[in-house]
């Protein structure tokens, strides 16, 4: 079957959800990716931010296929072992103190969602049950997740909404004090919006988050679907900040390409939950945690996230050379990347994947950077060549 083949069938028998791009790649190795007609592709889309140890890494295929040949499901009416052993490392690594799992970012969103006021109900404050959260955020597609982003493009269409959220500007802490009231639970926010614009959250902004929520009794949300995993250089975006959330949410690079995802939160916070309060039949399951286990160790071996340091910071270095009348700023942490032009990237994206590299937006002026972790010198060299090239056809 060729890409025309397999999009001509797409457009018959499945549901019209999403704007594709004319391909379909079919096998992937490291950076790269291959489509139905045979042409290759150097993939800085990762999936959006998934595949961090790039497509069919070896010991990630070992641990999936030895976990296959054992057993892939059982239910969480039993003990899992290798998801009692992600677990163990996700709160080693993070100091905080238990996790749930689940198979989504906007699922792990909607956990905290339910944790935070159930931790509240249980204290005898159940009117306690406002999130605040933020313009141009993102958190999913469920109807709670959804209803916590802050863009209604993405809410147009499913009234009635769930109740309970308001809107403050990011960055800016005296929106936030502005909405805090005796029936705020808790304030849900993107250590670095993605799907926003890719914009980090400045450093005094998280820090005056943590001292509000202190001195209200607030939880702190931090949803690092998108930035956490070692996409920022290190394994979760808010050790760089030097403050700890509450609860955090993941996802995406989690499970390096298996559906995953997952809730940590500290003690205080997950007393909120006790048996029957929340499930979820796959959430945690052999194969999902036995491929979270793998990506786990690989990000905490020795060296890892130096790497990822040292070669998102040559990235980000040889994009700030590009020169471009149009480039407003390019922008983000680590491998979480933008470049803001002052009109619409499409016609870029689809030029750069007509020459073989993949790219993809985040809003319709940011042109997102969100490779493997993976990633070499060499193959961020190739990318900006073909960007160069790009930018050089592109009429808008
Ligand atoms: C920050 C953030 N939260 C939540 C989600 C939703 O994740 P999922 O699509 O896995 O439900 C996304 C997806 O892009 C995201 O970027």
């Amino acid at each position: 079957m060729t890409n025309n083949d397999i999009a001509k069938k797409g457009q018959q028998y499945v549901m019209n959800t999403y704007g594709r791009f004319p391909i379909a790649p079919i096998r992937g190795k490291g950076s790269y990716l291959w489509d139905a007609d045979g042409k290759q592709y150097l993939d800085f889309v990762g999936g959006i931010a998934v595949c961090i140890l790039g497509h069919c890494n070896d010991e990630l295929v070992k641990a999936l296929q030895e976990q296959s040949s054992q057993l892939w499901h059982v239910s969480n009416l039993y003990w899992i072992k290798p998801q009692v052993e992600a677990a163990e490392k996700l709160v080693k690594e993070s100091g905080l103190d238990k996790v749930f799992f689940c198979n989504s970012g906007a699922e792990a969103n909607e956990a905290a969602i339910k944790l935070a006021r159930k931790h509240f109900y249980r204290k005898q404050e159940a009117s306690r049950n406002q999130i605040i959260v933020f313009k141009e955020s993102f958190h999913g597609r469920t109807l709670a997740a959804v209803t916590a982003t802050g863009q209604t493009k993405y809410q147009e269409g499913f009234a009635p909404l769930p109740g309970g959220f308001v809107y403050a500007d990011f960055n800016n802490l005296t929106s936030v004090e502005a909405l805090v009231d005796e029936n705020t639970c808790a304030v849900l926010v993107e250590p670095v919006q993605g799907e926003g614009g890719i914009k980090p959250a400045d450093p005094l902004f998280l820090s005056g988050l943590r001292k509000l929520c202190d001195k209200e009794g607030i939880l702190l949300i931090f949803d690092e679907v998108q930035c956490g995993m070692g996409r920022t250089g290190s394994l979760f975006a808010f050790q760089q900040y030097g403050i700890k959330p509450d609860i955090i949410t993941l996802a995406k690079g989690l499970g390096g390409g298996f559906p995953i995802g997952a809730m940590v939160a500290n003690e205080k916070a997950s007393s909120g939950f006790a048996p029957g309060d929340h499930a979820s039949t796959f959430g945690g399951n052999l194969l999902a945690t036995a491929a979270a286990n793998q990506v786990l160790d690989m990000l905490h071996a020795d060296g890892f996230m130096q790497q990822v340091q040292k070669t998102s910071g040559y990235l980000k270095n040889e994009l700030a050379k590009i020169i471009d009348q149009r480039i407003i700023e390019t922008r983000g942490v680590g491998f979480m990347l933008g470049m803001e032009f002052n009109c619409e990237i499409k016609g870029l994206v689809d030029i750069c994947l007509q020459k073989g590299l993949l790219l993809v937006g985040a809003g319709p002026n940011v042109l997102r950077f969100v490779p493997p972790l993976t990633i070499s010198e060499e193959e961020i060299n190739q990318a900006i060549k073909i960007l160069q090239e790009a930018l050089k056809e592109w009429t808008v």
